[in-house]
């Protein structure tokens, strides 16, 4: 099937998924839509991540998208369920791939979470451990300094080696052998956040789960792009269009030859229902 992928985002974070996605599945197309100029969605209300995210998954339906992947953890924790009641196509959150990955990780079920202050309040990766093994044990802490910190560009350094250490203190006394990255943005910090971590804990992205998920869901309903042609992907920001090509060269290697500055204009009312 030739229609693309659609991922978004709060703004640059979920290219930490779409660089796994171009990795597990080279022939997909993607279209990405960052909100770069309402970016952080984690201190945001409920009621303004979803409008945000609705708005999102409005002007992915404008490109014919096969899927929609929400690569952000904030809006994944508001927005996931509802989308999957509401729309035709599979929608693909980060937080069930996150935790199912910490759960294989964990030899003692002990595990700590970090995330934006509205995914550490929404509860959703506690709840999402939960449903995998109830007798997990879980310890959740916001980290509200390591997205200001990555938006400047500071992934590694004294500040960021401080800010680190002050942000994880809280964990000091909980003693667990896996660490969620629950927030898009923290996998540019992961080797300081490692290094402040015992050596036997293992540091967990939802990025590659995700890409696995969204591989057999492709399969699953027999939509995978079939075509040899090299894929060609379109970025959009609600931001400046140069600055978020200079930020992704930076922080990763993906390919981006274009990309779009778009206005989300605030909705009265939901998007399009496919169902
Ligand atoms: N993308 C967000 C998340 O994964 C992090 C940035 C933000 O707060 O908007 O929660």
């Amino acid at each position: 099937m030739s229609r693309p992928i659609g991922v978004i985002d709060s703004g640059l974070g979920g290219l930490t998924v779409v660089a796994e996605i171009m990795r597990q599945l080279p022939k997909e197309e993607i279209v990405y839509i960052g909100d770069s100029a309402r970016c952080p969605y984690g201190p945001r209300t409920m009621e303004e991540v979803r409008t945000f995210t609705w708005e999102m998954i409005a002007r992915l339906q404008r490109e014919n998208v096969k899927m929609v992947v929400i690569a952000c953890n904030t809006a994944t924790a508001v927005v996931l369920e509802e989308a999957r009641e509401r729309l035709e196509v599979p929608v693909v959150g980060v937080i069930q791939p996150g935790a199912t990955s910490a759960i294989q990780a964990s030899a003692r079920q002990h595990i700590a979470v970090i995330g934006t202050t509205g995914t550490i309040l929404s509860n959703a990766y506690a709840i999402a451990l939960q449903e995998i093994n109830s007798d997990v044990q879980v310890e959740s802490l916001a980290c509200p300094l390591f997205v200001p910190l990555v938006e400047q560009g500071i992934f590694s350094g004294d500040e960021a080696e401080r800010v680190v250490r002050e942000s994880l203190e809280p964990l000091g006394a909980f003693d667990f052998d896996a660490l969620i990255l629950g927030c898009t943005h923290y996998p540019l910090l992961k080797e300081v956040i490692a290094s402040h971590l015992p050596r036997a804990v293992a540091v967990i992205s939802s990025g590659e789960e995700t890409a696995r998920e969204v591989s057999s869901l492709l399969f699953h309903h027999n939509i995978q792009r079939k075509s040899g042609d090299k894929p060609v992907h379109r970025f959009f920001t609600t931001g400046g269009a140069v600055h978020f090509r200079e930020l992704a060269s930076q922080w990763m290697d993906i390919t981006m030859p274009t990309v779009e500055s778009i206005q989300l204009p605030m909705l009265a009312e939901r998007p399009r229902v496919d169902k």
